[in-house]
């Protein structure tokens, strides 16, 4: 038995800001029990809701001495569905509203997280034969581990893997103010953990980590090239040969038609027409006009330009003003995207819905009403709502970028195949011609948009096969 262990900042169903905390909620559930045990661990952030805090259970406490100080350590721990998640407890990094604060504060935090893994690890006397990564918030902890525990015979066969869900974020901060970094060597602070004269997290988790990965094979791709390595393309050019793309699946329980417990109207493929039910309730729910005939166009999403809304923004008005759609958004972020949301909503009541919040249900009910789900992202290292929406029969309307050109075939009218519509370039344009393709054929080919939602709903993005992937992974490396 292989024992993995899963460090990352989120994790379904405990704290989600993210597709993050979706795979790191749904991947272990997936990865042989026989063969692996997979356990993770999480911030025990005070923001986590009570529901969740309730599962948790208190395994013990010390102190740990680190550059401030002795500092206190709590370890809770909670089963969820068959995996154990550990929790370490420190009131005066993990308080807040928010998993994430100022940039500031967050370095030192999760600095202090990953130095809390490998101390929870030995007090556990759990000793995983790989530590699994996720994002710079966690990985520092290769870099602790190789600076700090090199000779502790405890940890001599641990491995380590970093995946990437996100280039875009590094965890930068000037390298003199990260408190808890301050006693590792200059060397490498100075050398492997700096890039642009800041500190960066990932960069050093990068070249510390035995393995690399992201969260899909054209992401591992353009992430060594400067249109998408955020600066870090030579650092990937370089571990080029320890890098590689698995992408993400989604949990096929959560994300259930036929048995979801959020919807006005389960269905299935047998069942595809009472998809309709589910769309009328969400019209009525969102004050939109309650017409089937009118094509309803679905975003859950962070409201960032990572996600496209300045094409959206560009054309909403002539899309609203020239064709029979409706927009149903849920979302938060950008304050100037809030706001041109809410404007558009003032101005097409009926048309446009924009729901400024984050809320489980409402994205499922999106996911099953609307007939196309929009996604126009300016980069997308996977992307887990077009797979959602697959799912739920909801036509994937998307960019040619990272995991999304790796998951929505083009649709082709001359041999009725593809998932979906996608346009190549980054402009607002193109988008709109693609959207008015679709509209096309929601209008006035009904049967072949009846076999596009069908085929959808067959395409298998289930953690399965990728899984299997992650698996080899971890035999190779032990
Ligand atoms: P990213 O992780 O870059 O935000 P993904 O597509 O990988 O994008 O995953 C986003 C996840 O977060 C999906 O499960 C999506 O449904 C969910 N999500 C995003 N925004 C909201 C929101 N406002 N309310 C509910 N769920 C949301
Ligand atoms: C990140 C990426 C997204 C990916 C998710 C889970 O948030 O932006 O594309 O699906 O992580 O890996």
């Amino acid at each position: 038995m292989k024992k993995i262990l899963f460090a990352a900042s989120e994790g379904n169903p405990f704290i989600k800001t993210g597709g993050l905390a979706d795979v790191v909620g749904a991947l272990p559930k997936y990865l042989n029990s026989k063969k692996f045990d997979v356990r993770v661990i999480l911030p025990k952030y005070l923001c986590i809701p009570e529901e969740s805090r309730q599962k948790m259970s208190h395994v013990t406490e010390f102190y740990a001495e680190m550059p401030r100080g002795r500092e206190y350590i709590g370890i809770d721990e909670a089963a969820e569905e068959g995996i154990t998640y550990y929790f370490i407890d420190n009131e005066h990094y993990f308080a807040g509203e928010h998993p994430y604060n100022q940039i500031f504060e967050d370095v030192n935090k999760f600095a202090f997280y990953s130095r809390a893994v490998l101390e929870c690890l030995k007090k556990l006397d759990f000793c995983p034969d790989i530590i699994h990564c996720h994002d710079w918030q966690a990985a520092l902890l290769p870099v602790f581990l190789k600076e700090f525990y090199d000779k502790d015979p405890f940890f001599q066969n641990t491995k380590t893997i970093m995946t990437i869900h996100n280039q875009k974020f590094q965890g930068r901060w000037q390298i003199d103010d990260i408190e808890n970094c301050r006693d590792l060597p200059a060397d490498c602070r100075y050398k492997a953990m700096e890039a642009y004269k800041e500190t960066n997290f990932l960069k050093a988790g990068i070249l510390y980590a035995d393995r690399v990965t992201t969260v899909s094979e054209t992401y591992a791709e353009e992430i060594k090239f400067p249109e998408g390595g955020e600066g870090l393309d030579g650092v990937m050019q370089k571990v080029s040969g320890k890098l590689s793309g698995i992408v993400n699946g989604i949990d096929y329980e959560d994300y259930n038609p036929l048995k979801d417990p959020m919807l006005a109207a389960p269905f299935g493929l047998r069942n595809i027409t009472q998809k309709r039910k589910n769309k009328e309730s969400l019209q009525k729910e969102l004050g939109l006009n309650v017409d089937e005939n009118t094509m309803l166009l679905g975003m859950v999403s962070r409201m960032t330009e990572q996600k496209g809304f300045d094409l959206v923004n560009y054309v909403m008005e002539e899309m609203l003003n020239t064709m029979d759609v409706q927009v149903a958004v849920l979302g938060t972020g950008e304050e100037r995207f809030q706001n041109s949301f809410r404007y558009f909503q003032d101005k097409y009541p009926g048309k446009l819905s924009a729901t400024i919040g984050y809320s489980e249900v409402l994205a499922h009910e999106i996911y099953a009403g609307a007939d196309a789900f929009l996604m126009p992202s300016q980069f997308e290292p996977c992307g887990l709502s077009q797979l959602i929406s697959m799912r739920y029969g909801t036509v994937p309307i998307v960019r040619e970028t990272g995991g999304l050109k790796d998951t929505v075939e083009a649709y082709n009218e001359i041999w009725q195949t593809g998932t979906g519509f996608s346009f190549a370039n980054y402009d607002a344009n193109e988008m709109l011609h693609i959207i008015r393709y679709a509209y096309d054929v929601y209008r006035n080919h009904p049967k072949e948009w009846r076999m596009l939602m069908k085929r959808c709903m067959k395409t298998d993005n289930s953690w399965q096969n990728s899984a299997k992937k992650y698996e080899k992974l971890y035999l190779e490396l032990v």
